[in-house]
């Protein structure tokens, strides 16, 4: 079989296009912009959305009369196509779901607490530093795989489970290899600032120090990543340390990513220093930020990535207020962070549901939140998140009539057929 089989999806009952005149990440009104073509097809060639319109259209082009034969065509009459989804926040490299955690949490103890009990982050590092490359590779691999048949075409791998230099470079190097054999893009994230591992106890500015002058040229020599994130909150580290890292990251020409706001607010100006600094391409969990903090964020091209699944994981009441932000203008992308301790999913679609009802972001919304602003989340904007021509051929398949039913259908599955870089890597379709 050829790396690239011409693909024609044809009679598709709404296909969403995003396509849009403008470039950039989406904000505001067009954040509810799907510009949905009825029955419609899409032709995808060489990995690549080469024409999309009316099926009618399609079939009168003399090429396609011509070739017709020649392409894998499938039906999608009475289903919805969309861009494949761009998951741009995961942790897919660790070895044990985390039950202990979850039972204690179901208990009543909270984030803190169990962290401070040995749990949390910290109780991951140990199943990583002691498994082979292999092993590693073949989880971050398996949850690929999921994603494929959730809809996913475009994931974000962060290291951060293993926190030493030694692991913090297999665990990319276990991403690398799982890239290599799944057809979907990935691209990897150094986040050896995860947390202090025990070892380092009481001495952040060493591990800091071993992150930028050990970890961070390792990983750019070694071209392992393309992003570097620090986890920026309580617990974990400080906002001069980020700063500390960033510079680090700059020097070695990655550009950077952070976890902000999730347990505690980012001090007064911080943000914006930030966005003036470092141009981070997203700043994600974003639960507590000030009305200070919008404005800058609103003219940035920055993304807040929100992750509600950790929300609803951790059993928390509260959510990030979604549509305070959307309504200042700022340009918000919507993510699983695929992780053991916070958010055990892989499926876009209930982080769009999460999204819907405890955000109130429009199903509209979180359907542009979970394709095109995910891509610009990763600096991919220009080649994913929309079915337009030219566009890397990642599509999603759903067996439902209106794409409103992608979130309404709550845990569980209508994907029925992905394309991945023009490839069918999943395909559940009678
Ligand atoms: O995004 N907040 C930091 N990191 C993860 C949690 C990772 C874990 O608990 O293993 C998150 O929620
Ligand atoms: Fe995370």
């Amino acid at each position: 079989m050829p790396r690239h089989p011409g693909v024609l999806l044809s009679n598709i009952g709404q296909l969403l296009t995003l396509r849009s005149a403008a470039t950039g990440p989406r904000r505001g009104a067009s954040l509810s912009d799907l510009a949905i073509i009825e029955d419609a097809a899409v032709l995808c060639l060489g990995g690549k959305i080469v024409s999309v319109g009316t099926t009618k259209d399609a079939l009168r082009d003399p090429w396609l009369k011509k070739n017709r034969k020649k392409l894998t065509e499938i039906d999608c009459s009475g289903r919805v196509v969309l861009p494949g989804f761009v998951d741009s926040h995961t942790h897919p490299v660790f070895i044990e779901p985390r039950l202990v955690d979850f039972e204690k949490r179901i208990a009543g103890a909270g984030y803190e607490e169990i962290a401070d009990a040995g749990g949390g982050i910290r109780s991951s590092i140990d199943g990583v530093r002691k498994a082979s490359k292999s092993i590693l590779a073949e989880k971050v691999l398996s949850a690929l795989r999921d994603q494929a048949r959730h809809g996913t075409t475009t994931v974000e791998a962060k290291s951060g489970y293993g926190l030493s230099l030694e692991s913090e470079i297999k665990s990319l190097q276990s991403i690398q290899i799982a890239a290599r054999q799944w057809p979907g893009t990935v691209v990897p994230t150094f986040l050896g600032a995860h947390v202090v591992p025990p070892e380092c106890r009481g001495r952040s500015q060493a591990y800091v120090e071993l992150v930028c002058k050990e970890m961070l040229p390792a990983v750019a020599k070694n071209k392992l990543a393309r992003f570097v994130d620090v986890f920026c909150d309580r617990g974990a580290f400080t906002e001069k340390e980020t700063a500390t890292i960033f510079g680090a990251a700059a020097a070695h020409r990655l550009d950077v990513r952070a976890h902000l706001g999730q347990l505690s607010t980012p001090s007064a100006g911080f943000i914006e220093s930030l966005l003036q600094t470092c141009r981070p391409a997203s700043l994600d969990h974003m639960d507590h930020v000030t009305d200070a903090d919008l404005p800058p964020l609103a003219a940035s091209d920055t993304i807040a990535t929100l992750v509600p699944g950790a929300n609803y994981f951790l059993g928390l009441n509260r959510y990030p207020n979604a549509r305070r932000l959307i309504d200042a203008g700022v340009a918000v992308a919507l993510a699983t962070d695929y992780n053991p301790g916070t958010s055990p999913t892989i499926s876009m679609p209930m982080a769009m549901s999460l999204a819907c009802t405890q955000m109130k972001m429009s199903p509209a919304e979180a359907i542009v939140a979970a394709t095109i602003n995910g891509a610009w989340a990763l600096r991919l904007g220009d080649r994913k998140g929309s079915v337009e021509p030219g566009k890397d051929a990642d599509l999603a398949v759903f067996d439902v009539k209106d794409y409103r039913e992608i979130p309404y259908w709550f845990g569980m599955n209508r994907c029925v057929l992905t394309v991945v870089n023009g490839m069918m890597v999943h395909d559940a379709l009678d």
